[in-house]
């Protein structure tokens, strides 16, 4: 994590808990993340917003959804546009989960539609990208890991990048209790950053957030997070448990 950047912790709650649940894990995690020195948001599933919203008021706590439909409305039977998030207070979206990729159909162009529809109405685009064991022991990592980002990227403005964090989340540790080692996740977040370069230029692409995401916890975070191209996390597992998540903010915030 260098200085130029912001750090940022995210939870992906993925499709975990009840509106109730929502309340009580946000009241148990305000207090213990309250003197954070870097961005803390919570990405939980669309119906416990109203709650979230609610529960994190007055707070340091940012809250996010898990994703967003590229248009602004019309016949998408089940979809949430980017202006109805925002109306509800959400400030940041996961767009592109590999899980969102690899169960729901999602490629690289939705990616793309709905990364900008999401910065045109101010959200935070979470941007996942992630190779998985297979492309790894090909080679094909970096090759991949550029080609996602600069095809989430296309047609996003320089001057928009403040509205973008990439998420480096390797898909075969997400969920399996394998992390990435530091150098890992290192290496791929600097081809993320070497991808924004050769399309925006060195001096932006230095300061745009790129988190790491895959069985990050309340043990291997300070590891990851001393990482010079690390900005922070992507947490799953370990967001739904008030204090883990919290010894993670601890750790991003030094
Ligand atoms: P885990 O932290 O549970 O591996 O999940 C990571 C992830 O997918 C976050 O988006």
């Amino acid at each position: 994590m260098k200085d130029c950047r912001k750090a940022v912790i995210a939870g992906n709650w993925k499709m975990n808990k009840t509106p109730a649940e929502t309340t009580a894990l946000i009241n148990e995690m305000k207090p213990l993340v309250a003197d954070a020195k870097c961005d803390v948001v919570l990405c939980v599933p669309f119906i416990d917003i109203a709650a979230a919203v609610e529960a994190a008021k007055d707070s340091n706590i940012k809250i996010g959804a898990e994703n967003v439909h590229f248009k602004e409305s019309g016949a998408f039977t089940g979809e949430i546009s980017a202006k109805m998030l925002v109306e509800a207070g959400v400030e940041y979206v996961v767009v592109g989960h590999s899980e969102r990729r690899q169960y729901f159909g999602e490629t690289d162009q939705t990616v793309n539609l709905r990364t900008l529809a999401a910065i045109k109405e101010g959200l935070t685009a979470i941007v996942c990208v992630g190779e998985t064991l297979e492309q790894r022991e090909l080679g094909y990592t970096e090759t991949l890991l550029k080609y996602q980002t600069k095809m989430a990227l296309t047609n996003v403005a320089k001057e928009d990048l403040d509205k973008i964090i990439i998420a480096y989340e390797p898909v075969w540790a997400i969920g399996t209790g394998v992390t990435a080692t530091a150098d890992q996740a290192d290496e791929g977040n600097g081809f993320v950053r070497e991808a924004i370069a050769e399309v925006y230029g060195k001096e932006v692409a230095e300061t745009v957030t790129i988190q790491y995401g895959g069985s990050m916890n309340a043990k291997n975070a300070d590891e990851l997070v001393a990482k010079e191209n690390v900005d922070g996390g992507l947490i799953g597992g370990a967001s739904l448990k008030a204090e883990d998540f919290s010894i993670i903010v601890k750790a991003a915030s030094k």
